[in-house]
Formats: C-alpha cells, sequence, structure tokens
C-alpha cells in the first residue's frame, strides 16, 4: 500500500487523508501509519491539520519503487529485489537464477544498499559500504557461451555511457571490465553463468560502482587506486538516477547482442579503451604473457603481441 499512497502523495502539494482513504479504500488511521511507514523509510513528509499530507523529499535509497518509477525499460528492473543489506547481489541472484520456471523472469534485478561479503573478480572481497551501487541482474541469453566476455564488455560500455551522461565525467576501461578514473577504479563488473556445452543456463552480471562514498572510507590497502564519483565530483549524486539510466542502456545494448550485432559494442569498447595500444603483463593463470595489447577479437578476447611476433588471444586474466 506505500507503493500506492507514493502515487497519490505529489510533492509540494497536499492531499488529505480523508482522500487518501477514499482512494485506496482504507481508514484514515491505516494511511496514518503507512504514512509512518514512509518516513521510516526517509521520505519527508509533511502533514497539516487542514491540508493533509504534502511529500516534501524522497530519499535517495535504491528502493523498487523510487527506480521503477519513470523507468522506461521493458524488461530490465520490470522486477527488482530490494535488501538493506545483504552479502552479495551475485550470490542471491544466482540462487534465484536457478529459479526461472517459478517465475523468475529475465531482466529480475537485485540491488543492496550495502555488501557484507561483496564479491570481486578471482575470488577477491569487493568493498561495499553505504552510497555505492550494488546490484546484479538476471539474464537467460539465448547465446552460445562464447558470448560471455561479450556480456561483460557490452556491460562496461554501458557503464561508461551512465557515468558521462550523469556526470560528465570522462571514464576508461581497463581490460576486461574495470572502469576507470585518472587511472583509479571506480566500477567492477563480475559476470558468472551457468552453462552447457553450446548453451547457456543464466547469466548473473554484478556491478558495483562506487558513488557516494568519501575517499576516507575506502580500506588502506585499496585507497590509492580506488576512486568514487563523489571524491572526482566533488558533491554526491542520485543514485536512483544513475540506476534507471544504466538499467535503460543495458536494454538497449543487451538487444544488441542478442541479435548478435556485437560490432557497434566491440568499437565502443575500443574507443574507451585504457588498455589497447599499450605494452602490458596479464596474468592469465597458469602463466605470464607480456606483450602489446593490440585489439579485442569479435569474440572479445583480447589479443597481445608479443616480442617475437607471435599474437595470442587471451580471453580471461587479469592485467598486472
Ligand atoms: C571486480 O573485481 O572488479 C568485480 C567487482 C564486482 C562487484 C559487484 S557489486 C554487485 C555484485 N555483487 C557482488 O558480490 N559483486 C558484484
Amino acid at each position: 500500500m506505500t507503493n500506492d499512497i507514493l502515487k497519490y502523495l505529489r510533492e509540494k502539494e497536499y492531499i488529505s487523508g480523508e482522500v487518501l482513504a477514499q482512494k485506496l479504500g482504507v481508514s484514515r488511521v491505516a494511511v496514518w501509519k503507512q504514512i509512518q511507514k514512509l518516513k521510516n523509510m526517509g521520505y519527508r513528509i509533511t502533514s497539516d491539520q487542514n491540508l493533509g499530507y504534502c511529500l516534501l523529499s524522497r530519499p535517495d535509497l535504491l528502493l523498487p519503487q523510487e527506480i521503477q518509477r519513470g523507468l522506461s525499460t521493458n524488461y530490465i528492473g520490470k522486477e527488482i529485489f530490494y535488501f538493506p543489506k545483504l552479502k552479495s547481489t551475485n550470490i542471491i541472484a544466482k540462487e534465484k537464477a536457478l529459479h526461472r520456471a517459478e517465475g523468475i523472469n529475465e531482466g529480475t534485478v537485485i540491488i543492496a544498499e550495502r555488501q557484507s561479503a561483496g564479491k570481486g573478480r578471482l575470488g577477491r572481497k569487493w568493498f561495499s559500504p553505504e552510497g555505492g551501487i550494488w546490484l546484479s541482474i538476471i539474464l537467460y541469453p539465448r547465446l552460445s557461451p562464447s558470448y560471455i566476455s561479450r556480456i561483460t564488455l557490452m556491460t562496461a560500455v554501458v557503464v561508461v555511457k551512465v557515468i558521462e551522461k550523469c556526470t560528465q565525467i570522462k571514464t576508461q576501461i581497463k581490460w576486461p571490465n574495470d572502469i576507470l578514473i585518472n587511472n583509479k577504479k571506480v566500477c567492477g563488473i563480475l559476470t558468472e553463468m551457468s552453462a552447457e556445452l553450446d548453451i547457456i543456463n543464466w547469466v548473473v552480471v554484478g556491478i558495483g560502482v562506487n558513488v557516494n562514498i568519501k575517499r576516507q572510507e575506502f580500506p588502506k590497502d585499496i585507497r590509492e587506486r580506488t576512486t568514487s564519483l563523489k571524491e572526482v565530483l566533488g558533491k554526491e549524486i542520485s543514485r536512483v538516477k544513475l540506476v534507471q539510466i544504466f538499467l535503460q542502456e543495458f536494454e538497449k545494448y543487451y538487444g544488441l547482442l542478442k541479435k548478435k550485432e556485437s560490432f557497434t559494442i566491440l568499437n565502443e569498447w575500443k574507443l574507451r579503451s585504457h588498455t589497447l595500444g599499450k605494452k602490458i603483463k596479464v596474468n592469465i593463470g597458469e602463466k605470464i604473457v607480456t606483450g602489446e595489447a593490440i585489439d579485442i577479437s569479435e569474440e572479445g578476447a583480447l589479443i597481445l603481441k608479443k616480442k617475437d611476433g607471435e599474437l595470442i588471444e587471451i580471453i580471461s586474466g587479469t592485467i598486472i
């Protein structure tokens, strides 16, 4: 019912408890209780004996009703599971992804204000305090597992575009999926999937963006190589707006990928690459390879030119 009340509570205009009660078919006491609930959630609502209730401001919490208000997607974010705190949105998303038959649809989003055990790539921890955006999207693409790298690259392109749109800050992508501002990481992407030989069962794309986080909040061991939008801009920005634009852009680009039109995505990735043209060392698990990053293959692999001229394709690894 809080959602219905919010629909009627328009900012800077009063609506009486009686009218609200009538519209919702409940008692005035029930309306009052819901108003208290909204206030506890962070909505600032004033009440006047004669005029009724008036919404003064909305909280910048990543509440589903706030994100979905004005969200123009067809399926990404139509269902949002919200948690003030959880271990990891990817963990919950993976559990839910198994329940497609019971109504978990493509585009379902898990979002949290903070994570107590946020996961980074390669088993690392991901620092996830309040003020960031920690979300995972469940996807069921009818694509071969070889598309997984492209899904990650596409997500990186989307994040870069959204940050640019919301803040005018120029960001770069460090292969495969770190988003950097002035060489410091502002966002990480963790893509996980379950697949058969030739078909994907589900994909979970987890995105962590350091938005309204103070520099001093970052643990010392990552402070020098990490940044937040707040640190760069010198002010806080609306996380709700950022998530809305992200979901909209994500649906657009994911649509291209589902039609197997990776060309635009790869080109946009290359335009914002921090990696191409540089001499780099990549840890590929069993060994470290050195060379010049010259291109990205159609499948999203990094093409490295070794000193002896040999070209190698790296599908997964970490630049060191
Ligand atoms: C990286 O190591 O760069 C990837 C970090 C990914 C972090 C995000 S936050 C939301 C989602 N849930 C997680 O536990 N991890 C991802």
